[in-house]
Protein backbone atom coordinates (compact mmCIF):
# COMPACT_ATOMS: atom_id res chain seq x y z
CA UNK A 1 0.00 0.00 0.00
CA UNK A 2 1.23 3.33 -0.80
CA UNK A 3 2.35 5.41 2.12
CA UNK A 4 1.24 9.02 1.50
CA UNK A 5 3.44 10.43 4.14
CA UNK A 6 6.20 8.94 2.24
CA UNK A 7 8.11 10.52 -1.00
CA UNK A 8 8.65 7.73 -3.56
CA UNK A 9 12.06 6.45 -4.72
CA UNK A 10 12.46 4.94 -7.96
CA UNK A 11 14.78 2.00 -7.92
CA UNK A 12 17.17 2.06 -11.67
CA UNK A 13 19.30 -1.40 -11.42
CA UNK A 14 22.29 -1.41 -13.74
CA UNK A 15 23.27 -5.39 -12.83
CA UNK A 16 22.97 -6.24 -16.05
CA UNK A 17 25.18 -3.19 -17.57
CA UNK A 18 26.98 -1.98 -14.91
CA UNK A 19 27.03 -5.34 -13.10
CA UNK A 20 28.38 -7.49 -16.19
CA UNK A 21 30.94 -5.22 -16.56
CA UNK A 22 32.90 -6.12 -13.80
CA UNK A 23 36.07 -7.82 -15.35
CA UNK A 24 34.90 -11.94 -14.92
CA UNK A 25 31.04 -11.23 -14.05
CA UNK A 26 29.75 -11.78 -17.47
CA UNK A 27 26.46 -13.29 -18.37
CA UNK A 28 24.69 -15.71 -20.72
CA UNK A 29 21.99 -14.74 -22.53
CA UNK A 30 19.84 -16.80 -21.22
CA UNK A 31 21.02 -15.76 -17.51
CA UNK A 32 20.49 -12.14 -18.65
CA UNK A 33 16.68 -12.84 -19.40
CA UNK A 34 16.55 -14.54 -15.87
CA UNK A 35 17.46 -11.87 -13.61
CA UNK A 36 15.94 -9.23 -16.30
CA UNK A 37 12.41 -11.25 -14.96
CA UNK A 38 13.33 -11.62 -11.24
CA UNK A 39 14.39 -8.01 -11.80
CA UNK A 40 11.02 -6.88 -13.01
CA UNK A 41 9.13 -9.41 -10.65
CA UNK A 42 10.59 -7.71 -7.77
CA UNK A 43 9.33 -4.44 -8.28
CA UNK A 44 12.44 -2.69 -10.11
CA UNK A 45 10.85 0.75 -12.01
CA UNK A 46 14.01 0.64 -14.13
CA UNK A 47 16.34 -1.98 -15.85
CA UNK A 48 19.27 -1.11 -17.63
CA UNK A 49 19.26 -4.15 -19.54
CA UNK A 50 22.93 -3.45 -21.13
CA UNK A 51 25.01 -1.00 -24.02
CA UNK A 52 23.15 -2.48 -27.19
CA UNK A 53 26.30 -0.75 -29.36
CA UNK A 54 28.95 -3.09 -26.92
CA UNK A 55 28.36 -6.36 -29.05
CA UNK A 56 25.85 -8.25 -30.64
CA UNK A 57 24.87 -10.40 -27.82
CA UNK A 58 24.58 -6.85 -25.98
CA UNK A 59 22.27 -6.21 -28.30
CA UNK A 60 20.06 -9.58 -28.96
CA UNK A 61 19.75 -9.27 -25.36
CA UNK A 62 18.61 -5.73 -24.61
CA UNK A 63 16.13 -6.50 -27.33
CA UNK A 64 14.87 -9.53 -25.48
CA UNK A 65 14.49 -8.08 -22.15
CA UNK A 66 12.69 -5.06 -24.08
CA UNK A 67 10.16 -7.79 -25.60
CA UNK A 68 9.42 -9.75 -22.17
CA UNK A 69 9.17 -6.59 -20.05
CA UNK A 70 5.95 -6.17 -17.85
CA UNK A 71 6.05 -3.98 -15.81
CA UNK A 72 9.84 -2.18 -15.77
CA UNK A 73 10.49 0.57 -18.05
CA UNK A 74 13.71 -0.91 -19.89
CA UNK A 75 16.64 1.39 -20.80
CA UNK A 76 19.46 0.82 -23.24
CA UNK A 77 22.94 2.47 -22.62
CA UNK A 78 24.66 5.00 -25.47
CA UNK A 79 27.69 7.17 -26.09
CA UNK A 80 27.26 10.59 -27.05
CA UNK A 81 26.49 10.27 -30.75
CA UNK A 82 24.42 9.36 -33.07
CA UNK A 83 25.40 5.57 -34.06
CA UNK A 84 25.39 4.96 -31.01
CA UNK A 85 21.91 6.41 -30.24
CA UNK A 86 20.05 4.76 -33.09
CA UNK A 87 21.36 1.21 -32.32
CA UNK A 88 19.84 1.86 -28.78
CA UNK A 89 16.97 2.61 -29.73
CA UNK A 90 16.40 -0.06 -32.39
CA UNK A 91 16.85 -2.47 -29.03
CA UNK A 92 15.15 -0.40 -26.30
CA UNK A 93 11.95 0.36 -28.56
CA UNK A 94 10.51 -2.97 -28.12
CA UNK A 95 9.93 -2.71 -24.86
CA UNK A 96 6.21 -1.40 -23.70
CA UNK A 97 8.33 1.51 -21.38
CA UNK A 98 11.61 2.06 -23.42
CA UNK A 99 14.09 4.31 -22.32
CA UNK A 100 17.58 6.10 -23.72
CA UNK A 101 20.02 6.78 -21.49
CA UNK A 102 23.02 8.51 -22.61
CA UNK A 103 26.52 10.03 -21.47
CA UNK A 104 29.75 11.83 -21.96
CA UNK A 105 32.08 11.91 -19.53
CA UNK A 106 32.67 15.83 -18.73
CA UNK A 107 35.41 16.00 -16.30
CA UNK A 108 38.41 17.76 -16.99
CA UNK A 109 40.03 14.34 -17.33
CA UNK A 110 37.22 12.78 -19.48
CA UNK A 111 36.85 15.64 -21.80
CA UNK A 112 40.38 15.27 -22.60
CA UNK A 113 39.71 12.06 -23.91
CA UNK A 114 37.76 13.02 -26.78
CA UNK A 115 39.56 15.95 -27.20
CA UNK A 116 36.52 18.72 -27.14
CA UNK A 117 36.75 21.82 -26.18
CA UNK A 118 33.86 22.94 -23.46
CA UNK A 119 32.22 24.71 -26.18
CA UNK A 120 32.37 21.60 -28.34
CA UNK A 121 31.31 19.39 -25.78
CA UNK A 122 28.04 21.13 -25.39
CA UNK A 123 26.86 21.75 -28.44
CA UNK A 124 27.44 17.15 -28.88
CA UNK A 125 25.31 17.19 -25.51
CA UNK A 126 22.52 19.51 -27.46
CA UNK A 127 22.53 17.34 -30.94
CA UNK A 128 22.46 13.91 -28.81
CA UNK A 129 19.66 14.28 -26.14
CA UNK A 130 17.61 16.39 -28.93
CA UNK A 131 18.28 13.26 -31.29
CA UNK A 132 17.85 10.67 -28.43
CA UNK A 133 13.80 12.44 -27.78
CA UNK A 134 12.96 12.64 -31.14
CA UNK A 135 13.45 8.67 -30.91
CA UNK A 136 11.86 8.10 -27.50
CA UNK A 137 9.76 9.99 -25.22
CA UNK A 138 11.55 8.87 -22.15
CA UNK A 139 15.57 10.09 -22.45
CA UNK A 140 18.25 9.93 -19.62
CA UNK A 141 21.36 11.77 -19.52
CA UNK A 142 24.38 11.53 -17.62
CA UNK A 143 27.55 13.46 -17.08
CA UNK A 144 30.16 10.74 -16.61
CA UNK A 145 32.48 11.78 -13.41
CA UNK A 146 30.09 14.97 -12.48
CA UNK A 147 31.27 14.97 -9.01
CA UNK A 148 34.58 15.98 -10.78
CA UNK A 149 33.33 18.32 -12.85
CA UNK A 150 33.33 22.37 -12.90
CA UNK A 151 30.25 23.32 -10.44
CA UNK A 152 29.81 25.97 -13.22
CA UNK A 153 30.07 23.60 -16.47
CA UNK A 154 28.51 21.42 -14.62
CA UNK A 155 25.06 23.55 -14.48
CA UNK A 156 25.49 24.51 -17.58
CA UNK A 157 25.51 21.02 -19.26
CA UNK A 158 22.87 20.29 -17.19
CA UNK A 159 20.42 23.34 -18.01
CA UNK A 160 21.27 22.05 -21.80
CA UNK A 161 20.11 18.44 -21.55
CA UNK A 162 17.11 19.50 -19.85
CA UNK A 163 16.20 21.77 -22.23
CA UNK A 164 17.08 19.15 -25.29
CA UNK A 165 14.16 16.72 -23.53
CA UNK A 166 16.02 14.67 -21.16
CA UNK A 167 13.38 14.03 -18.14
CA UNK A 168 16.19 12.15 -16.07
CA UNK A 169 19.43 13.92 -15.25
CA UNK A 170 21.63 11.68 -13.24
CA UNK A 171 24.55 12.90 -11.60
CA UNK A 172 27.35 9.98 -11.51
CA UNK A 173 29.69 9.43 -9.01
CA UNK A 174 31.86 7.03 -11.88
CA UNK A 175 34.85 6.58 -9.60
CA UNK A 176 33.34 6.54 -6.00
CA UNK A 177 34.94 9.81 -5.16
CA UNK A 178 32.55 11.80 -2.93
CA UNK A 179 31.35 11.65 0.40
CA UNK A 180 27.66 11.66 1.49
CA UNK A 181 27.78 15.66 2.48
CA UNK A 182 28.71 16.37 -0.82
CA UNK A 183 26.86 13.93 -2.46
CA UNK A 184 23.71 15.94 -0.71
CA UNK A 185 24.92 19.43 -1.19
CA UNK A 186 25.57 18.94 -4.76
CA UNK A 187 22.03 17.42 -5.68
CA UNK A 188 20.48 19.87 -3.67
CA UNK A 189 22.32 22.85 -5.48
CA UNK A 190 22.05 21.67 -8.44
CA UNK A 191 18.34 21.33 -8.34
CA UNK A 192 18.19 25.30 -6.95
CA UNK A 193 20.34 26.40 -9.20
CA UNK A 194 19.37 25.05 -12.86
CA UNK A 195 17.09 26.58 -14.52
CA UNK A 196 14.25 23.45 -15.37
CA UNK A 197 15.59 21.28 -12.62
CA UNK A 198 12.01 21.25 -11.26
CA UNK A 199 10.81 19.24 -13.97
CA UNK A 200 13.24 16.70 -14.29
CA UNK A 201 14.57 14.08 -11.74
CA UNK A 202 17.38 13.98 -10.18
CA UNK A 203 19.04 10.50 -10.05
CA UNK A 204 22.45 9.69 -8.21
CA UNK A 205 24.67 6.36 -9.68
CA UNK A 206 27.88 6.00 -6.98
CA UNK A 207 30.66 3.55 -6.90
CA UNK A 208 32.20 2.01 -4.29
CA UNK A 209 35.88 3.06 -4.33
CA UNK A 210 35.88 4.19 -0.83
CA UNK A 211 33.00 2.22 0.34
CA UNK A 212 30.57 5.43 0.66
CA UNK A 213 28.10 3.97 -2.32
CA UNK A 214 25.56 3.34 0.21
CA UNK A 215 25.61 6.17 2.22
CA UNK A 216 26.17 8.59 -0.55
CA UNK A 217 23.16 7.56 -2.57
CA UNK A 218 20.92 7.80 0.67
CA UNK A 219 22.75 10.90 0.96
CA UNK A 220 22.17 12.24 -2.38
CA UNK A 221 18.17 10.98 -1.68
CA UNK A 222 18.23 13.64 1.51
CA UNK A 223 19.04 16.05 -1.37
CA UNK A 224 16.75 15.82 -3.37
CA UNK A 225 17.48 13.15 -5.83
CA UNK A 226 14.59 10.53 -6.44
CA UNK A 227 16.36 7.77 -8.64
CA UNK A 228 18.85 5.51 -6.97
CA UNK A 229 20.84 3.24 -9.75
CA UNK A 230 22.11 0.46 -7.85
CA UNK A 231 23.09 -3.42 -8.72
CA UNK A 232 22.14 -6.92 -6.83
CA UNK A 233 24.99 -7.48 -4.38
CA UNK A 234 26.64 -4.08 -5.21
CA UNK A 235 28.17 -5.98 -7.97
CA UNK A 236 29.58 -3.07 -10.68
CA UNK A 237 32.92 -1.94 -11.87
CA UNK A 238 36.12 -2.32 -9.79
CA UNK A 239 34.71 -2.10 -6.07
CA UNK A 240 31.16 -2.27 -7.77
CA UNK A 241 27.94 0.04 -7.51
CA UNK A 242 25.65 0.65 -4.65
CA UNK A 243 23.91 -2.41 -3.14
CA UNK A 244 20.03 -2.47 -4.50
CA UNK A 245 19.26 -4.36 -0.98
CA UNK A 246 21.23 -2.20 1.27
CA UNK A 247 19.57 1.17 0.07
CA UNK A 248 16.31 -0.75 -0.34
CA UNK A 249 16.08 -1.74 3.23
CA UNK A 250 17.75 1.19 4.66
CA UNK A 251 14.90 3.15 3.79
CA UNK A 252 12.20 0.08 5.06
CA UNK A 253 14.33 0.10 7.98
CA UNK A 254 14.96 3.90 8.81
CA UNK A 255 12.01 5.34 7.70
CA UNK A 256 11.78 7.74 11.02
CA UNK A 257 14.18 9.51 9.65
CA UNK A 258 14.49 8.68 5.58
CA UNK A 259 10.83 9.18 4.77
CA UNK A 260 11.03 7.63 1.50
CA UNK A 261 9.34 4.52 -0.53
CA UNK A 262 10.10 2.02 -2.86
CA UNK A 263 8.34 -0.41 -5.01
CA UNK A 264 10.93 -3.09 -3.39
CA UNK A 265 8.91 -6.72 -2.87
CA UNK A 266 11.82 -6.88 -0.38
CA UNK A 267 11.00 -10.99 0.41
CA UNK A 268 12.62 -11.25 -3.43
CA UNK A 269 16.07 -9.82 -2.81
CA UNK A 270 17.50 -13.09 -0.81
CA UNK A 271 16.52 -15.10 -3.86
CA UNK A 272 17.92 -12.60 -6.44
CA UNK A 273 20.71 -11.98 -4.64
CA UNK A 274 21.86 -15.68 -4.91
CA UNK A 275 21.02 -15.67 -8.25
CA UNK A 276 23.17 -13.10 -9.50
CA UNK A 277 25.97 -14.27 -7.44
CA UNK A 278 25.59 -17.76 -9.24
CA UNK A 279 25.39 -16.52 -12.78
CA UNK A 280 28.07 -13.54 -12.10
CA UNK A 281 30.54 -16.16 -10.47
CA UNK A 282 31.00 -13.23 -7.75
CA UNK A 283 30.31 -14.66 -4.52
CA UNK A 284 28.59 -12.70 -1.61
CA UNK A 285 31.14 -12.17 1.07
CA UNK A 286 29.39 -13.85 4.33
CA UNK A 287 29.65 -10.76 6.33
CA UNK A 288 27.90 -8.31 4.08
CA UNK A 289 24.88 -6.25 4.94
CA UNK A 290 21.59 -7.78 4.08
CA UNK A 291 22.64 -11.00 1.93
CA UNK A 292 25.57 -12.09 3.44
CA UNK A 293 25.63 -15.92 4.90
CA UNK A 294 25.96 -14.33 8.11
CA UNK A 295 23.36 -11.34 7.97
CA UNK A 296 21.03 -12.92 9.87
CA UNK A 297 23.62 -15.71 11.99
CA UNK A 298 24.36 -15.47 15.19
CA UNK A 299 26.89 -17.47 17.12
CA UNK A 300 27.99 -15.68 21.16
CA UNK A 301 26.21 -17.22 23.64
CA UNK A 302 24.70 -13.99 25.12
CA UNK A 303 23.48 -13.05 21.28
CA UNK A 304 22.13 -16.53 21.03
CA UNK A 305 20.35 -16.24 24.58
CA UNK A 306 19.19 -12.43 23.45
CA UNK A 307 17.28 -14.24 20.56
CA UNK A 308 16.01 -17.04 21.59
CA UNK A 309 14.53 -14.63 24.45
CA UNK A 310 13.22 -11.74 21.67
CA UNK A 311 14.87 -11.67 18.22
CA UNK A 312 14.46 -7.58 18.45
CA UNK A 313 17.19 -7.77 20.92
CA UNK A 314 20.26 -8.42 17.96
CA UNK A 315 17.95 -8.05 15.04
CA UNK A 316 16.99 -4.66 12.98
CA UNK A 317 15.03 -6.86 10.13
CA UNK A 318 13.17 -9.38 10.40
CA UNK A 319 15.09 -12.57 7.69
CA UNK A 320 11.35 -13.20 6.70
CA UNK A 321 11.39 -9.61 5.09
CA UNK A 322 14.81 -10.31 2.35
CA UNK A 323 13.14 -13.79 1.75
CA UNK A 324 14.94 -15.77 4.31
CA UNK A 325 12.87 -18.72 6.09
CA UNK A 326 14.67 -17.99 9.55
CA UNK A 327 17.57 -16.86 11.91
CA UNK A 328 20.25 -18.77 11.64
CA UNK A 329 21.53 -19.52 15.29
CA UNK A 330 25.38 -21.02 14.17
CA UNK A 331 26.61 -23.48 16.71
CA UNK A 332 30.15 -22.61 18.02
CA UNK A 333 32.43 -22.14 20.81
CA UNK A 334 30.57 -19.22 21.64
CA UNK A 335 27.75 -21.10 22.17
CA UNK A 336 25.64 -21.26 24.98
CA UNK A 337 23.48 -23.99 26.38
CA UNK A 338 20.03 -22.23 25.84
CA UNK A 339 21.49 -22.55 22.24
CA UNK A 340 21.92 -25.55 22.31
CA UNK A 341 18.60 -26.86 23.72
CA UNK A 342 16.98 -24.53 21.00
CA UNK A 343 18.81 -26.27 18.39
CA UNK A 344 18.08 -30.07 20.14
CA UNK A 345 14.20 -29.21 19.90
CA UNK A 346 14.90 -27.73 16.00
CA UNK A 347 16.51 -31.15 15.59
CA UNK A 348 13.43 -33.03 17.64
CA UNK A 349 15.73 -34.46 20.43
CA UNK A 350 14.01 -34.73 23.40
CA UNK A 351 16.73 -34.37 26.42
CA UNK A 352 16.84 -34.35 29.67
CA UNK A 353 18.86 -32.31 32.31
CA UNK A 354 21.44 -35.06 32.52
CA UNK A 355 21.23 -35.46 28.87
CA UNK A 356 21.72 -32.25 28.22
CA UNK A 357 24.51 -31.26 30.98
CA UNK A 358 26.76 -34.48 29.21
CA UNK A 359 25.94 -33.20 25.71
CA UNK A 360 26.73 -29.63 26.60
CA UNK A 361 30.41 -30.77 27.72
CA UNK A 362 30.73 -32.84 24.56
CA UNK A 363 29.62 -30.31 22.59
CA UNK A 364 32.06 -27.71 23.63
CA UNK A 365 35.06 -30.41 23.64
CA UNK A 366 34.08 -30.27 19.89
CA UNK A 367 33.36 -26.83 19.63
CA UNK A 368 36.71 -26.11 20.10
CA UNK A 369 38.56 -28.33 17.51
CA UNK A 370 35.78 -27.66 14.91
CA UNK A 371 34.78 -23.88 13.52
CA UNK A 372 31.16 -24.40 13.25
CA UNK A 373 29.64 -27.71 15.01
CA UNK A 374 26.54 -28.73 12.07
CA UNK A 375 23.23 -30.41 12.60
CA UNK A 376 24.87 -33.63 11.96
CA UNK A 377 27.53 -33.52 14.61
CA UNK A 378 24.98 -32.62 17.72
CA UNK A 379 22.76 -35.86 16.04
CA UNK A 380 26.16 -37.68 16.55
CA UNK A 381 26.32 -36.59 19.63
CA UNK A 382 22.76 -37.28 21.15
CA UNK A 383 23.79 -40.57 19.65
CA UNK A 384 27.01 -40.71 21.45
CA UNK A 385 25.31 -39.98 24.61
CA UNK A 386 22.63 -42.38 24.52
CA UNK A 387 25.26 -45.47 24.10
CA UNK A 388 27.89 -44.49 26.28
CA UNK A 389 25.62 -43.11 28.90
O1 LIG B 1 29.71 5.28 -13.54
C1 LIG B 1 29.27 5.93 -14.51
O2 LIG B 1 29.55 7.12 -14.69
C2 LIG B 1 28.41 5.22 -15.44
C3 LIG B 1 27.77 6.06 -16.51
C4 LIG B 1 27.75 5.37 -17.82
C5 LIG B 1 26.42 6.48 -16.05
O3 LIG B 1 28.18 4.04 -15.30
ZN1 LIG C 1 28.76 3.36 -13.26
Amino acid sequence: MTDTTKDRVVIFDTTLRDGEQSPGATMTHAEKLEIAELLDDMGVDIIEAGFPIASEGDFRAVSEIAQRSKDAVICGLARANLTDIDRCWDAVRHAAKPRIHTFIGTSPLHRAIPNLTMDEMAERIQETVSHARNLCDNVQWSPMDATRTEWDYLCRVVEIAIKAGASTINIPDTVGYTAPRESADLIRRLIETVPGADDVVFATHCHNDLGMATANALAAVEGGARQIECTINGLGERAGNTALEEVVMAMRVRGDIMPFETNIDTRKIMHISRRVATVSGFQVQPNKAIVGKNAFAHESGIHQDGMLKNAETFEIMRPEDVGLSATNLVMGKHSGRAALRAKLKDLGVEAGDNQLKDLFVRFKELADRKKEVYDEDILALVTATTTDG
